[in-house]
């Protein structure tokens, strides 16, 4: 007799809200979904099962995920066997809230449950409502493993949580104490995906310049696996995030210089160009401390790409205080800054040391609108410097910003667009640069 084909579980929609670390839990959890017999869908009508994985860094993001929710609510109107999860960092952060603001909401699971998800949906169609906050839940392992959706660019998780306790951040909160994984289990999982096609890895950890400080039986290092992860054949392309300016170690600069494959591009975060209000984020480092990490990176690696974060409006900062975070923007030359207005969090050590979130919004308004409008421009004189150059792209394929091209990034990480006629995706390329504005390169394949 023919075998019949295994039945399908049903369809399975995941929606992601923040990071990059929840971007590759989301994809580990349609694995673990994929690996069950779901099928994959990207449309959340069509989906029996949908699953938002949630970020609570900025109330913003929460109220993204609860209107993410409104939606299937209606959904779950028309379909009332659709089964809704959430997941991630606001699901950990407020647990069972989530069910009495969304009674419609049948799992809660927080952020080392994702390689369960299989099971919660069976439990919810056996009946049972589901949540999971386990923080010392073990994150499975052959999950991790298992053959995934490879891209020509794949993120590998090196850690989990943070350490660090800046005043202003949940993080710690929802992800919990530090966690490295082993070396040895890491590098696999990278010999995996280049195996399957993967040309470029981004390793990822909240503060991964501490990577390995609590490794049994030896301490390992930052350093050390990158070393180890460049080593694979076939690999390109490896890169890390995120660095913290209190943990990284200039002597990791040698690792770009000894390493063809370790792409020079360091994204590491100031927050603040002043001190005191570093010093109220409990930061651990000045603007002068600061500063000369970037002197070393430059020195080290001439043509580095630098990124960063920043928060205005924090507690207390001062027009002087801003103004020395504009001064430090304007010095460091970022490629690219990420800039937020301060949002008060909730099991922050912010709100537990009383320090009031005093800034007014209309005055964080117009910090955060100056600071980006200056960083536009110091990022489009940044990339204007390699107007005439050649660089060499890995190939993304269709071009977000113009389907009719192509995109993909040059070493430091820039978005480079070329016209082509055909699809160039998982392809390295040389290309001529013609022109740049604040967010990308243009130019001709030669
Ligand atoms: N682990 C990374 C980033 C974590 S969150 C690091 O340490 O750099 C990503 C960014 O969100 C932070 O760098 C910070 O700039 C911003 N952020 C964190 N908490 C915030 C808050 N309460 N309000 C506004 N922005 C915040
Ligand atoms: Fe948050 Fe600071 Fe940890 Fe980054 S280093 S995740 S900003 S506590
Ligand atoms: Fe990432 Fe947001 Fe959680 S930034 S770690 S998803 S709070």
């Amino acid at each position: 007799m023919p075998a019949t084909p295994a039945a399908s579980s049903g369809s399975a929609f995941v929606y992601t809200i923040g990071c990059q670390m929840n971007e590759l839990d989301s994809e580990l959890s349609l694995a673990t979904l994929q690996g069950d017999g779901f099928d994959i869908t990207h449309d959340p009508a069509l989906a029996d099962v949908v699953f938002v994985n949630t970020c609570s860094v900025r109330e913003k993001a929460e109220d993204k995920a609860f209107s993410f929710l409104g939606r299937m609510k209606m959904l779950k109107r028309q379909n009332p066997n659709l089964v809704i999860g959430v997941l991630g960092c606001m699901a950990q952060k407020e647990g069972e809230l989530i069910f009495r603001r969304a009674p419609y909401v049948d799992i809660v699971a927080g952020t080392r449950q994702f390689t369960q998800v299989n099971d919660f949906v069976k439990q919810v169609r056996a009946g049972r409502r589901v949540l999971a906050l386990g923080r010392d839940d073990e994150v499975r392992t052959e999950q991790r493993l298992k053959a995934r959706d490879t891209r020509v660019s794949a993120f590998v998780s090196v850690m989990r949580g943070c350490d660090h306790h800046c005043t202003y951040c949940v993080v710690p909160n929802t992800r919990g104490r530090e966690d490295s994984r082993p070396l040895e289990e890491i590098v696999q999982e990278c010999r995996i995906l280049v195996g399957e096609g993967a040309r470029e890895i981004t390793l990822l950890g909240q503060n991964i310049d501490s990577y390995g400080k609590r490794l049994q039986p030896r301490r390992r290092s930052l350093a050390e696996l990158l070393y180890a992860v460049a080593d694979i054949a076939g690999l390109w392309r490896l890169r890390f995030i995120t660095s913290h300016p209190s943990d990284l170690k200039p002597e990791l600069f040698a690792a770009f210089r000894d390493l063809p494959n370790l792409m020079p591009y360091l994204h590491f975060p100031a927050q603040s160009g002043s001190d005191a209000v570093l010093a109220r984020m409990r930061r651990g480092y000045t603007h002068a401390r600061y500063m000369e990490l970037v002197a070393a990176a430059r020195q080290a690696v001439p043509d580095i790409g630098l990124a960063g974060d920043t928060i205005v409006g924090f507690c207390g900062e001062t027009e002087e205080d801003f103004q020395q975070t504009v001064e430090l923007h304007r010095k460091t030359q970022y490629q690219t800054s990420f800039i937020f207005m301060y949002s008060e969090r909730e099991f922050t050590p912010a709100v537990k040391l009383g320090l009031a979130d005093d800034v007014p919004p209309g005055v964080k308004n117009r910090r955060c609108n100056e600071l980006m409008e200056l960083q536009r421009q110091w990022s489009r004189e940044v990339n204007r410097q390699r107007v005439g150059q050649v660089v060499q792209v890995l190939g993304e394929g269709e071009s977000k910003r113009d389907p009719n091209k192509q995109e993909g990034r040059n070493p430091q990480n820039q978005v480079v667009i070329v016209e082509s006629g055909r699809d160039l995706r998982g392809e390295l390329y040389n290309v001529r640069i013609d022109r740049a504005t604040n967010a990308a390169l243009y130019g001709t394949l030669v």
